[in-house]
């Protein structure tokens, strides 16, 4: 199938890629020049495990290939893809200017039917108004399909390639026949397609984020009440999960969520139930425990030093998960920024957000070339992202790079007994 993807970040590269893998030609738009001529070249802007790979040989085998000129791609195309960014607006909702505005110039490059998707996450009732927006410009038929994505970063392509299921809102039987047949390759191994009305698809992206979100907070608070309580979490943690109506995934306490959807999603569906006059009581309480977690490790640094000021912390872990260099709302941010306006001098280290990093905090921190490189000299280590590569590491060395072997764990990589083994004052979450 002929498609064009708009919007060529976390999701719409992935996607992109993913589809022109399984035999599409893809064409990738973006509004960004620097962003489309690096693609071009076969330069990927961003980390995402395998990406470039697939990128660069769906490319060669000419695939797939990147513009800036997008009714040139939507001439080109029978099915387009909308995965521009829904940031938060001020007040919390979903800014949408970015989906209506791709619908509307995919609308005035219509040279016949298409099929538009929206892949973006959009709150209900946006699949209605981007129908509406192209009718107003064209008189071509089309058809609006809402179609969620759940991908993970850095899991993404595994994700997409592999999805748990598959959504599709569609309200006529000529896009679901064209969408069901787009997806067929990904779903063989037997994930349920799931076709349905737009809002229900719609929604169903919000209170998938909206329940992972909650979990985590859940668990940050059964970690808060077990330090109070002489508790182990993990231990809690475990036992909970071994229960098959729980489960056992997004059940570890930490500092917070972040990254490019939760934060937003959470806010979104705050948002728009609100205008319909509905209190989302839980999800507000889920926020403001997420927030309340992002600050909990500079209290716990506070209670062991009293002043941080001149006081060299190393940080281990910058972007807001594993394997991705993806920054965006990042527990580090807010971390490090009270660290370094408490005049303490951090030196951190990431193996991916090194350079995102950098524009967020200039010369205010130290970026260090190794995760041993950081703790040169440093009072104190704090771990923030779980990357596998700071599961297993060398204690010793550790301990005589450091000024003083005292680590603060956001993320429970070690227990407190291996740590007290090794000699280390060590702090965690919900354990003691
Ligand atoms: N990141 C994730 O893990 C994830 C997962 C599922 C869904 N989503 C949703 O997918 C959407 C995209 O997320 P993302 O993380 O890929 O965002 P992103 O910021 O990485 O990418 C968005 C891209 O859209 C481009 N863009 C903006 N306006 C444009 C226009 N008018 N024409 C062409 N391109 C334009 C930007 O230049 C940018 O490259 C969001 O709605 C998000 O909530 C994200």
């Amino acid at each position: 199938m002929k498609i064009a993807v708009v919007g060529t970040g976390y999701v719409g590269l992935v996607v992109g890629a993913c589809l022109a893998e399984n035999g599409n030609d893809v064409v990738c738009v973006d509004t960004d020049g620097p962003k489309i001529r690096a693609l071009q070249r076969g330069r990927v802007p961003i980390y995402e495990p395998g990406l470039e790979e697939l990128v660069r040989r769906n490319r060669n085998e000419k695939r797939l290939s990147f513009t800036t000129a997008l009714p040139r791609a939507v001439r080109a195309s029978d099915i387009i893809f909308i995965a521009v960014g829904t940031p938060a607006d001020r007040d919390g909702s979903a800014d949408l200017r970015f989906v209506l505005a791709v619908a509307r110039d995919v609308a005035r490059a219509m040279n016949g039917y298409r099929v538009i998707v929206d892949k973006s996450t959009v709150p209900v009732g946006t699949a209605a108004r981007v129908r509406e927006v192209v009718r107003r410009e064209t008189a071509h038929p089309f058809s609006v399909v809402s179609n969620p994505e759940f991908l993970k970063q850095g899991a993404a392509i595994e994700d997409f390639m592999k999805p748990d299921r598959v959504v599709i809102g569609v309200e006529d039987p000529r896009a679901e026949e064209i969408m069901l047949e787009l997806y067929a390759p990904f779903i063989r191994t037997g994930a349920p397609t799931m076709v349905m009305d737009c809002a229900s698809a719609e929604l169903t992206k919000y209170a998938a984020n909206a329940m992972l979100a909650t979990r985590i907070s859940f668990m940050n608070e059964i970690a808060n009440v077990s330090e109070l309580v002489g508790a182990d979490v993990d231990q809690v943690r475990r036992a909970i999960g071994a229960d098959k109506r729980i489960g056992p995934s997004f059940l570890f306490p930490g500092i917070g969520y972040g990254g490019s959807c939760f934060p937003k999603d959470v806010q979104a569906l705050v948002r728009f139930s609100a205008d319909k006059d509905y209190d989302f009581r839980i999800l507000r309480a889920v926020e403001a425990v997420n927030a309340a977690q992002k600050t909990i490790l500079v209290a716990k640094m506070r209670a062991h030093f009293g002043s941080l000021k001149g006081k060299r912390v190393a940080v281990w872990g910058l972007s807001f998960k594993p394997k991705t260099d993806d920054m965006r709302e990042a527990p580090s941010v807010p971390l490090i920024e009270a660290l370094v306006s408490a005049g303490a001098v951090v030196h951190a280290y990431d193996p991916e957000a090194g350079r995102v990093a950098k524009g967020i905090f200039g010369s205010r921190v130290t970026l260090a070339s190794g995760n041993y490189d950081a703790l040169k000299g440093a009072d104190c280590l704090v771990i923030v992202t779980e990357w596998n590569e700071f599961r297993r590491p060398d204690f010793a060395r550790m301990r005589a790079l450091m000024r003083a072997p005292v680590v603060f764990d956001g993320r429970n990589l070690f227990t407190p007994a291996q740590m007290q083994q090794h000699g280390f004052t060590y702090y965690s979450i919900g354990r003691r």
